[in-house]
Protein backbone atom coordinates (compact mmCIF):
# COMPACT_ATOMS: atom_id res chain seq x y z
CA UNK A 1 0.00 0.00 0.00
CA UNK A 2 0.94 3.40 -0.83
CA UNK A 3 1.94 5.48 2.17
CA UNK A 4 -0.18 8.58 2.14
CA UNK A 5 -0.34 11.68 4.38
CA UNK A 6 -3.53 13.50 5.41
CA UNK A 7 -3.71 15.62 2.14
CA UNK A 8 -4.35 12.44 0.32
CA UNK A 9 -0.28 12.51 -1.24
CA UNK A 10 2.14 10.17 -1.89
CA UNK A 11 4.95 10.09 0.64
CA UNK A 12 7.70 8.76 -1.59
CA UNK A 13 10.61 11.17 -2.36
CA UNK A 14 9.51 10.68 -6.03
CA UNK A 15 6.66 10.64 -7.58
CA UNK A 16 6.82 9.24 -11.01
CA UNK A 17 3.49 9.74 -13.44
CA UNK A 18 3.15 6.40 -15.81
CA UNK A 19 1.40 6.60 -19.53
CA UNK A 20 -1.41 4.25 -19.31
CA UNK A 21 -1.14 1.85 -22.59
CA UNK A 22 1.18 1.61 -25.49
CA UNK A 23 4.25 2.07 -23.09
CA UNK A 24 3.62 1.03 -19.70
CA UNK A 25 4.86 -2.58 -20.02
CA UNK A 26 8.27 -1.58 -21.65
CA UNK A 27 7.77 1.02 -18.86
CA UNK A 28 8.65 -1.20 -15.89
CA UNK A 29 10.53 -3.30 -17.81
CA UNK A 30 12.78 -0.46 -17.48
CA UNK A 31 12.32 0.69 -13.66
CA UNK A 32 12.52 -3.36 -12.78
CA UNK A 33 16.41 -3.60 -14.79
CA UNK A 34 17.02 0.04 -12.76
CA UNK A 35 16.50 -2.68 -9.66
CA UNK A 36 13.04 -0.65 -9.14
CA UNK A 37 10.61 -2.67 -8.56
CA UNK A 38 6.65 -2.53 -8.03
CA UNK A 39 4.96 -5.82 -7.18
CA UNK A 40 3.34 -7.98 -9.42
CA UNK A 41 -0.25 -7.64 -7.77
CA UNK A 42 -0.01 -3.95 -7.25
CA UNK A 43 0.71 -3.65 -10.87
CA UNK A 44 -2.49 -6.21 -11.96
CA UNK A 45 -4.15 -4.31 -9.85
CA UNK A 46 -6.57 -1.49 -10.30
CA UNK A 47 -5.04 1.11 -8.30
CA UNK A 48 -4.05 4.19 -9.53
CA UNK A 49 -1.33 5.05 -6.69
CA UNK A 50 1.11 2.45 -6.19
CA UNK A 51 4.68 2.56 -4.61
CA UNK A 52 7.95 0.18 -4.95
CA UNK A 53 8.08 -0.67 -1.60
CA UNK A 54 11.26 0.85 -0.31
CA UNK A 55 9.58 4.50 0.23
CA UNK A 56 11.57 5.87 -2.51
CA UNK A 57 9.25 5.85 -5.17
CA UNK A 58 5.41 6.31 -5.93
CA UNK A 59 4.10 6.02 -9.52
CA UNK A 60 0.52 7.59 -10.71
CA UNK A 61 -1.24 5.70 -13.60
CA UNK A 62 -2.43 8.66 -15.99
CA UNK A 63 -3.73 8.62 -19.56
CA UNK A 64 -0.17 9.19 -22.21
CA UNK A 65 -1.31 13.49 -22.99
CA UNK A 66 -2.04 13.94 -18.92
CA UNK A 67 1.38 12.85 -18.19
CA UNK A 68 3.14 16.47 -18.72
CA UNK A 69 0.33 18.28 -16.69
CA UNK A 70 0.88 16.20 -13.56
CA UNK A 71 4.44 16.79 -13.86
CA UNK A 72 4.62 20.69 -14.99
CA UNK A 73 1.95 21.14 -11.82
CA UNK A 74 4.28 19.01 -9.75
CA UNK A 75 1.85 16.56 -9.10
CA UNK A 76 4.52 14.35 -10.18
CA UNK A 77 8.11 15.16 -9.89
CA UNK A 78 8.97 12.80 -13.10
CA UNK A 79 6.98 10.98 -15.46
CA UNK A 80 7.53 8.89 -18.57
CA UNK A 81 5.58 9.88 -21.90
CA UNK A 82 6.04 9.60 -25.77
CA UNK A 83 7.95 12.28 -27.78
CA UNK A 84 4.84 12.22 -29.67
CA UNK A 85 2.84 13.47 -26.25
CA UNK A 86 5.76 16.42 -25.75
CA UNK A 87 5.49 17.67 -29.22
CA UNK A 88 1.51 18.22 -28.71
CA UNK A 89 1.31 19.55 -24.95
CA UNK A 90 2.39 22.80 -23.78
CA UNK A 91 4.03 22.48 -20.97
CA UNK A 92 6.98 23.52 -19.38
CA UNK A 93 9.17 20.52 -18.01
CA UNK A 94 12.47 19.23 -18.55
CA UNK A 95 13.50 16.34 -20.77
CA UNK A 96 16.52 15.16 -19.61
CA UNK A 97 16.52 10.89 -21.29
CA UNK A 98 15.35 9.77 -24.22
CA UNK A 99 14.72 6.24 -22.92
CA UNK A 100 14.50 4.81 -26.55
CA UNK A 101 12.10 2.22 -26.22
CA UNK A 102 8.51 2.94 -27.80
CA UNK A 103 9.44 3.79 -30.98
CA UNK A 104 6.99 5.11 -33.71
CA UNK A 105 5.90 7.79 -36.16
CA UNK A 106 4.11 10.37 -36.18
CA UNK A 107 2.58 10.17 -40.07
CA UNK A 108 0.10 12.47 -42.48
CA UNK A 109 -2.04 8.97 -43.62
CA UNK A 110 -5.06 8.57 -46.29
CA UNK A 111 -6.33 6.50 -48.70
CA UNK A 112 -3.72 5.54 -51.30
CA UNK A 113 -6.11 7.93 -54.03
CA UNK A 114 -5.62 10.70 -51.83
CA UNK A 115 -1.78 10.36 -51.37
CA UNK A 116 -1.77 10.38 -55.21
CA UNK A 117 -3.39 13.70 -55.10
CA UNK A 118 -1.34 15.04 -52.93
CA UNK A 119 -2.41 18.39 -50.62
CA UNK A 120 -4.47 20.86 -52.88
CA UNK A 121 -3.12 24.92 -51.48
CA UNK A 122 -6.13 26.09 -52.42
CA UNK A 123 -8.76 23.60 -50.69
CA UNK A 124 -9.12 23.14 -46.99
CA UNK A 125 -8.02 19.68 -46.05
CA UNK A 126 -10.07 18.06 -43.44
CA UNK A 127 -7.70 16.26 -40.89
CA UNK A 128 -8.92 13.88 -38.23
CA UNK A 129 -6.41 13.48 -35.46
CA UNK A 130 -5.51 13.03 -31.54
CA UNK A 131 -3.00 15.80 -32.49
CA UNK A 132 -4.35 19.33 -33.29
CA UNK A 133 -1.38 21.03 -32.33
CA UNK A 134 0.92 19.40 -34.19
CA UNK A 135 -1.71 18.83 -37.04
CA UNK A 136 -2.57 22.39 -37.37
CA UNK A 137 1.59 23.37 -37.35
CA UNK A 138 2.17 20.74 -40.09
CA UNK A 139 -0.07 22.40 -42.28
CA UNK A 140 0.10 25.60 -41.86
CA UNK A 141 3.93 25.74 -42.38
CA UNK A 142 2.94 23.96 -46.10
CA UNK A 143 0.51 26.74 -46.65
CA UNK A 144 -2.21 24.85 -47.03
CA UNK A 145 -5.68 25.70 -44.93
CA UNK A 146 -6.73 22.83 -42.58
CA UNK A 147 -9.82 22.17 -40.69
CA UNK A 148 -9.06 19.78 -37.62
CA UNK A 149 -11.29 17.01 -36.11
CA UNK A 150 -10.08 16.22 -32.94
CA UNK A 151 -10.94 12.00 -32.21
CA UNK A 152 -9.62 10.56 -28.72
CA UNK A 153 -9.03 7.02 -30.73
CA UNK A 154 -9.36 4.86 -33.43
CA UNK A 155 -8.74 7.46 -35.72
CA UNK A 156 -8.13 5.61 -39.10
CA UNK A 157 -11.83 4.64 -39.27
CA UNK A 158 -12.39 8.71 -40.24
CA UNK A 159 -11.32 8.21 -43.80
CA UNK A 160 -12.79 4.72 -43.98
CA UNK A 161 -15.79 6.44 -43.48
CA UNK A 162 -15.48 9.78 -45.00
CA UNK A 163 -15.38 11.62 -41.64
CA UNK A 164 -11.82 13.29 -43.05
CA UNK A 165 -9.59 12.44 -46.08
CA UNK A 166 -6.57 12.77 -43.82
CA UNK A 167 -5.58 11.45 -40.25
CA UNK A 168 -2.28 12.48 -38.31
CA UNK A 169 -1.81 9.16 -36.22
CA UNK A 170 0.83 7.05 -34.50
CA UNK A 171 2.23 4.26 -36.42
CA UNK A 172 4.30 1.55 -35.25
CA UNK A 173 4.17 -1.69 -36.95
CA UNK A 174 1.65 -0.01 -39.48
CA UNK A 175 -0.65 -2.74 -39.09
CA UNK A 176 -3.56 -0.60 -37.85
CA UNK A 177 -3.22 1.75 -41.59
CA UNK A 178 -2.99 -1.80 -43.38
CA UNK A 179 -5.86 -3.48 -42.24
CA UNK A 180 -8.08 -0.64 -42.55
CA UNK A 181 -6.66 0.54 -46.15
CA UNK A 182 -4.76 3.22 -45.41
CA UNK A 183 -1.11 4.55 -46.28
CA UNK A 184 1.46 7.18 -44.87
CA UNK A 185 1.66 10.11 -46.95
CA UNK A 186 4.54 12.03 -45.14
CA UNK A 187 6.14 11.47 -41.56
CA UNK A 188 5.99 14.62 -39.41
CA UNK A 189 8.29 13.08 -36.45
CA UNK A 190 10.27 9.92 -34.98
CA UNK A 191 8.92 9.42 -31.46
CA UNK A 192 10.70 7.16 -28.27
CA UNK A 193 9.57 7.06 -24.46
CA UNK A 194 10.90 10.58 -22.73
CA UNK A 195 11.52 11.07 -19.30
CA UNK A 196 10.38 14.52 -17.96
CA UNK A 197 11.24 16.14 -14.82
CA UNK A 198 9.39 18.69 -12.86
CA UNK A 199 11.27 22.18 -13.11
CA UNK A 200 11.19 22.80 -9.65
CA UNK A 201 11.58 19.53 -8.42
CA UNK A 202 14.74 18.91 -10.51
CA UNK A 203 16.42 21.63 -8.49
CA UNK A 204 14.83 21.31 -4.91
CA UNK A 205 15.24 17.37 -5.34
CA UNK A 206 18.10 17.03 -7.14
CA UNK A 207 20.35 14.05 -5.61
CA UNK A 208 16.82 11.83 -5.64
CA UNK A 209 16.22 13.32 -9.15
CA UNK A 210 20.13 12.29 -10.49
CA UNK A 211 19.68 9.24 -8.70
CA UNK A 212 16.90 8.10 -11.04
CA UNK A 213 18.10 9.62 -13.85
CA UNK A 214 21.69 7.04 -13.32
CA UNK A 215 19.43 4.71 -12.62
CA UNK A 216 17.26 4.26 -15.98
CA UNK A 217 20.35 5.49 -17.71
CA UNK A 218 21.88 2.27 -17.06
CA UNK A 219 18.71 0.18 -17.55
CA UNK A 220 19.00 1.54 -21.24
CA UNK A 221 22.30 0.89 -21.46
CA UNK A 222 22.08 -2.65 -20.02
CA UNK A 223 18.78 -3.45 -22.20
CA UNK A 224 21.33 -2.37 -25.58
CA UNK A 225 23.83 -4.48 -24.62
CA UNK A 226 21.41 -7.45 -24.23
CA UNK A 227 20.01 -6.62 -27.85
CA UNK A 228 23.26 -7.17 -29.09
C1 LIG B 1 -2.13 3.55 -31.66
C2 LIG B 1 -2.21 4.49 -32.85
C3 LIG B 1 -2.62 3.57 -33.96
C4 LIG B 1 -1.96 2.25 -33.58
C5 LIG B 1 -0.70 2.09 -34.40
O1 LIG B 1 -3.42 3.38 -31.18
O2 LIG B 1 -3.13 5.54 -32.61
O3 LIG B 1 -4.02 3.43 -34.03
O4 LIG B 1 -1.62 2.33 -32.19
O5 LIG B 1 -0.07 0.87 -34.13
P1 LIG B 1 0.37 -0.12 -35.30
O6 LIG B 1 1.08 0.68 -36.35
O7 LIG B 1 1.31 -1.09 -34.63
O8 LIG B 1 -0.84 -0.81 -35.83
P2 LIG B 1 -3.73 2.88 -29.71
O9 LIG B 1 -3.57 1.41 -29.65
O10 LIG B 1 -2.88 3.65 -28.76
O11 LIG B 1 -5.26 3.20 -29.55
P3 LIG B 1 -6.17 4.41 -29.99
O12 LIG B 1 -6.85 3.97 -31.25
O13 LIG B 1 -7.10 4.55 -28.84
O14 LIG B 1 -5.34 5.65 -30.19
Amino acid sequence: MSRINREGNPMSELTIAIAKGRLQDSTFDMFRRARIVVAEEALASRRLLVDDGSGRYSFIFVKPADVPVYVEYGIADAGVCGRDVLMESSADVHEPLDLGFGRCRLVVAGKAESAARGYNPLATARVATKYPRVTADYFQRRGVPVELIQLSGSVELAPMLGLSEHIVDLVETGRTLRENGLVVIDTIAESTARLIVNRASYHLKRAAVADLIEALRISIESAKGERG
